[in-house]
């Protein structure tokens, strides 16, 4: 047993996970893209620098989609403009289709992400598109901004249930994915939209994706935590040796064309878990509540993250 001190979980490590887990920081995009009121870009842009202040490597900035879709993100030229660039730091954006990579190009943005959903439904309410069809818009996103040495993340939605059609088959979300990595991807997140995975079902897509051949280590994992299941579901991500974890600052975030989807699993809250398991992060669990703690005063609403609650409420 490690020391225990007040505001710090006892470290034990346990078999059988990563020494280190690379938090994929989205707190800035699927954090604010649901909100009901606009955040000042002056906020937007010190929340990105008091995350890479708390050690966070990873911060999705914006998104560079219609902005009548997503009215909440569509400062993303101005925040890019006002943007420090911590060294060490990667700053990715999603881009839906070849307007948004013009965008994203002309804002020097070096890292993006496509996002595809695994169900014809989402594809049409969230990408105006059918399954079929999304991949032709997302082809040349990815041949283009290959060619202009962009690293490329692939997003997946809906992987785990969708709130019109039900379940989702793993063979399914497996298709899709390997569909997206073929073009020429680096990492594949599969995305819990609405947060009704189980710690099986998590097992058992994972299992579907790579048994088609998406390496594990390309893997990443991005749990909306609607149902409380966002940290087993991590847990058991990494047991089956994914490195790589979505999460958002307080817990913030949702979809606005997924209704019932809730906040991302929480930054704090995974750190806490994989603090006491003796992974590293490199995330500093203090200054992060403290970040998270300040949003939430902006936002006029307190953190949803327990740990947040715990450590500042
Ligand atoms: P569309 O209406 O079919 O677009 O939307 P279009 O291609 O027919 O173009 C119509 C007009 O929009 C044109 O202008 C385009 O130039 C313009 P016009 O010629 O009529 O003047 N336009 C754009 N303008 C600025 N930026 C652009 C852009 N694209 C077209 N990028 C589109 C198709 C994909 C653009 C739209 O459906 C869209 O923006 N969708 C984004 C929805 C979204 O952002 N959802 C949330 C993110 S996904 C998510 O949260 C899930 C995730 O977290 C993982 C998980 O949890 O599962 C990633
Ligand atoms: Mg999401």
């Amino acid at each position: 047993m490690g020391t225990r001190e007040v505001g710090l979980p006892a470290t034990v490590k346990a078999n059988g996970l990563p020494e280190r887990v690379t938090i994929w920081e989205v707190g800035a995009r699927d954090g604010l893209q649901n909100e009901s009121t606009v955040v000042p870009v002056d906020v937007k842009l010190e929340f990105l620098a008091r995350l890479a202040d708390a050690g966070l490597g990873v911060l999705e900035a914006t998104s560079f989609v219609h902005p009548k879709w997503v009215p909440q993100l569509a400062d993303a030229e101005e925040l890019l403009a006002g943007l420090t660039k911590v060294d060490g730091v990667s700053y990715p954006v999603l881009v839906p289709n070849e307007r948004g990579l013009d965008r994203a190009l002309a804002a020097g943005v070096q890292h993006i992400a496509i996002f595809g959903s695994a169900t014809e439904t989402f594809a049409k309410r969230n990408l105006n598109r059918t399954l079929d069809e999304q991949f032709g818009m997302f082809d040349p996103v990815v041949t283009r901004a290959r060619a202009e040495g962009l690293d490329v993340r692939a997003y997946v939605s809906m992987c785990f249930g969708d709130p019109w059609e039900g379940a989702v088959a793993a063979d399914q979300v497996a298709s899709v994915g390997k569909r997206l990595m073929d073009m020429g991807c680096s990492q594949l997140s599969l995305g819990d939209t609405i947060g009704v995975a189980t710690p099986g079902q998590v097992e058992s897509v994972i299992a579907a994706t790579s048994s088609v051949g998406v390496p594990i280590g390309d893997i990443a994992v991005h749990f909306h935590d609607t149902y409380g299941q966002a940290l087993s579901n991590t847990l058991a991500a990494l047991r089956l040796g994914v490195t790589t974890v979505d999460s958002s600052a307080g817990g913030l975030g949702g979809c606005p064309y997924a209704e019932s989807a809730t906040g991302n699993l929480a930054t704090e809250d995974l750190v806490w878990m994989l603090d006491g398991l003796g992974v590293q992060t490199g995330v500093d669990l203090d200054k992060l509540a403290d970040t998270s703690a300040w949003m939430a005063g902006r936002l006029g609403r307190p953190a949803p993250s327990r740990v947040v609650q715990a450590l500042r409420g």
